[in-house]
């Protein structure tokens, strides 16, 4: 399992990266939008330039901001022409008016991360039709089960069985998704995203995603372990005991 950092925020980017532990960059619109206000392009390049100090060649997605699939199409060619990175990808969200702009940016020889996919049929299908990645919200598909946001439409998806109750756990999806990959040698790769704690990594890696994207505020956690600090502390004091 490959560990992505899931940010736009210079800072965090930079103490991620200078680990040497991060295999790749995913960032959104929100993510963006939590940033000073800058240009788009600058904020990107700026991402490209730690990228480019700390871990030449690492993958680099970055989100279409648009619902329109003609204007997906132009922003994913203009962005890949702008930033000229070869290890670059380009989020298109998922969807039956989507799935064609996968499949024309992919035949162009386009690097597509299909994201926002919250079930198994959607991410089959765009890997299907060419998407090198799936992102699959880990944290947003289990918070479906409860969101009373969508209640009416839930119950629309649960009659009409688009959907059974085992859609709203991550790790079926996951697996299930990795199966179908597997089972028709697929080029493409799931991305976990939507952590929303530690044991969500360990579980998405378990559960077959190739990769993991980890917001930042994750990190030291990932290294700690409170019988770590107990040992550490043991050996200096022992060691520290046997010198005076
Ligand atoms: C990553 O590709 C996603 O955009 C991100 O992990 C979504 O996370 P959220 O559900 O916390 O917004």
């Amino acid at each position: 399992m490959k560990i992505f950092i899931d940010s736009a925020n210079l800072t965090d980017l930079e103490e991620g990266l200078k680990r040497g532990f991060a295999q790749g960059i995913t960032t959104n619109p929100s993510l963006l939008a939590k940033e000073p206000k800058s240009s788009f392009e600058g904020h990107v390049n700026k991402i490209l330039d730690l990228v480019k100090k700390y871990q030449p060649g690492i993958h680099l997605s970055i989100e279409v901001f648009s619902r329109n699939p003609e204007e997906i199409f132009k922003q994913a060619q203009e962005f890949v022409k702008l930033f000229n990175y070869p290890q670059l990808s380009i989020k298109v969200q998922v969807g039956w008016n989507e799935l064609e702009t996968i499949k024309k940016l992919s035949t162009a020889g386009i690097s597509v991360n299909c994201t926002a996919c919250m079930d198994i049929t959607q991410a089959l299908m765009a890997a299907h039709a060419g998407a090198r990645y799936v992102s699959l919200f880990w944290g947003r598909i289990r918070d479906g089960k409860t969101d009373e946001k969508a209640l009416i439409e839930k119950e629309d998806y649960l009659k009409r069985k688009v959907l059974d109750d085992k859609d709203f756990d991550p790790a079926f999806a996951v697996q299930s998704v990795r199966q179908f990959i597997d089972q028709n040698k697929l080029n493409s790769e799931i991305i976990v995203g939507s952590i929303r704690s530690v044991v969500d990594i360990r579980d998405a890696g378990l559960a077959g995603a190739h990769i993991v994207t980890v917001p930042p505020k994750f990190f030291p956690d990932m290294m700690k372990h409170f019988k770590t600090d107990q040992v550490v502390s043991q050996f200096l004091s022992d060691f520290e005991g046997w010198l005076s």
